[in-house]
């Protein structure tokens, strides 16, 4: 029943830190269990998913301890299971992760078919190709609603993605590090997060070469150790702050990024009418917008294309930008739900297939709207903080799985956001 009240108009000014990166975090909690050493784990993000991926951990026996807010060390020597418990699963979709990490470790493993966020199909067809390539045995049927996958040994080989894909390319990573001989993952992903896993795997002592090229290469080895590992920082919600930043005309430091993983963001910004400044030695960029925006139009494309989930996060800038603008999704089917809210603020929208066409109003004004998902909630929260008069944002617990204080970081910024205890009124139009 909680919900965002926001009153907008206020420009966003001053400066924001940015937290470790959701979509890093998530593998790299899932990879620990590769080794029977202790990891440390800092900059993690106080977020639903993270405490869901560590209540994972301890469920599978792993011992886990605060050291601070940002900062766990994990003890995976005395796993029990290789069982990802389905009322943990079924609420995060990373946790399919474990699949590949498990499958690693004990060549075996179980865990519900991945809940998550909604945007379209999700299949997981490509993983299951992939942990197939290495010898696995995937069933065709799922087991009560389980999916199950084992392997005496697990045998380096070549895989080709058919679509690019995050999800796929990590998990195959965490079965391969462990398999005989080479594996060579053709067509990967590229993000970001790719390389973060990478880099954190390589400080257990894999061998991997080319994370963030379309061409990794895994040598199997034997041996984990213990490793000490910073999260990079969030690429989306440093592009969220910097969004907000222009929806409000403000003008924000985001600090503690990594700007040449924001670049295509700060391109479409900058081509909107931002001003945009990389300060490098800081680890900071400062945006800001006086003027008014400028259309232009964004296609959603695996990295370094702009990123889809940046997508609701555009389209409110786009709502606002004279002229017509066209957003195209890429990746998802089903990516356009939160237009609906938009369009209930006065967002002149219309969806074409994978296209959103924007004509540019002067204004948004305030409505009760709701969080479809993750970064479509985020959009809304930006929407409520441009607008005109109070809006009430519902279903933010979609904007917590992903978004580390997100109310304070924004009050910080002089947004008027306070989190409220709405009931939900079922009869309020019964006579
Ligand atoms: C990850 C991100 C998500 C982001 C997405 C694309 C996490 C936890 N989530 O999701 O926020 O929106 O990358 O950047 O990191 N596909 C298949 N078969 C498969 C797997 C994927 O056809 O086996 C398709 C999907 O339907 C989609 C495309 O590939 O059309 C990309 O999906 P993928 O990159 O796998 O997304 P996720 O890893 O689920």
């Amino acid at each position: 029943m909680e919900k965002y009240r926001i009153r907008g108009g206020n420009p966003l000014v001053g400066t924001v830190d940015i937290s470790g990166a959701k979509n890093a975090v998530l593998p790299i909690l899932a990879a620990v269990v590769l080794t029977e050493e202790v990891c440390c784990i800092e900059n993690i993000p106080n977020i639903v998913d993270v405490r869901t991926a560590l209540d994972i951990l301890e469920a599978l026996g792993a011992e886990i301890r605060s050291i601070d807010a940002h900062t766990v060390e994990i003890d995976p020597s005395r796993l029990h299971t290789h069982v990802v418990p389905h009322d943990l699963s079924r609420h995060m979709r990373a946790s399919y992760y474990f699949l590949g990490s498990l499958l690693g470790r004990f060549g075996i493993a179980r865990s519900s078919m991945p809940g998550g966020c909604n945007f379209g199909v999700r299949p997981i067809d490509l993983h299951l190709k992939g942990f197939r390539a290495l010898g696995a045995t995937v069933p065709d049927t799922l087991d009560n609603g389980m999916i199950e996958v084992s392997a005496e040994k697990l045998t380096g080989n070549s895989v080709y993605l058919d679509q690019v894909s995050v999800g796929a390319t990590v998990n195959i990573m965490l079965a391969a590090v462990r398999a005989r001989g080479l594996t060579v993952i053709e067509n990967a992903a590229k993000e970001p997060h790719i390389v973060d896993l990478a880099n954190f795997l390589s400080s257990m002592g894999a061998d991997i070469r080319g994370a963030g090229t379309d061409v990794i290469k895994i040598r199997g080895v034997d041996y984990f150790r213990g490793t000490s590992y910073s999260i990079i920082p969030d690429q989306i919600e440093a592009g969220t702050y910097m969004a907000a930043a222009v929806a409000t005309g403000g003008d924000v430091l985001v600090r503690g990024v990594i700007p040449k993983h924001l670049e295509s963001i700060t391109a479409k910004l900058e081509e909107l009418g931002a001003t945009v400044e990389e300060l490098e030695d800081d680890d900071a960029i400062r945006v800001s917008c006086t003027g008014p925006l400028r259309h232009c139009n964004v296609k959603t494309m695996p990295h370094p294309g702009f990123p889809t989930d940046m997508q609701p996060q555009i389209a409110v800038l786009l709502s606002l930008a004279s002229g017509t603008s066209f957003l195209t999704e890429n990746i998802w089917d089903n990516r356009f739900k939160y237009v609906a809210e938009l369009q209930r603020m006065g967002a002149d929208i219309q969806v074409n297939g994978h296209t959103a066409i924007f004509q540019g109003v002067s204004h948004l004004t305030a409505a009760p709207i709701k969080s479809h998902d993750l970064r479509a909630g985020a959009a809304m929260v930006i929407a409520a903080l441009c607008a005109q008069g109070v809006s009430i944002v519902d279903d933010i617990q979609y904007i917590e799985r992903g978004y580390e204080n997100i109310v304070e970081k924004l009050q910080s910024l002089g947004a008027d956001i306070e989190r409220v205890y709405v009931p939900d009124q079922p009869f309020a139009n019964a006579q």
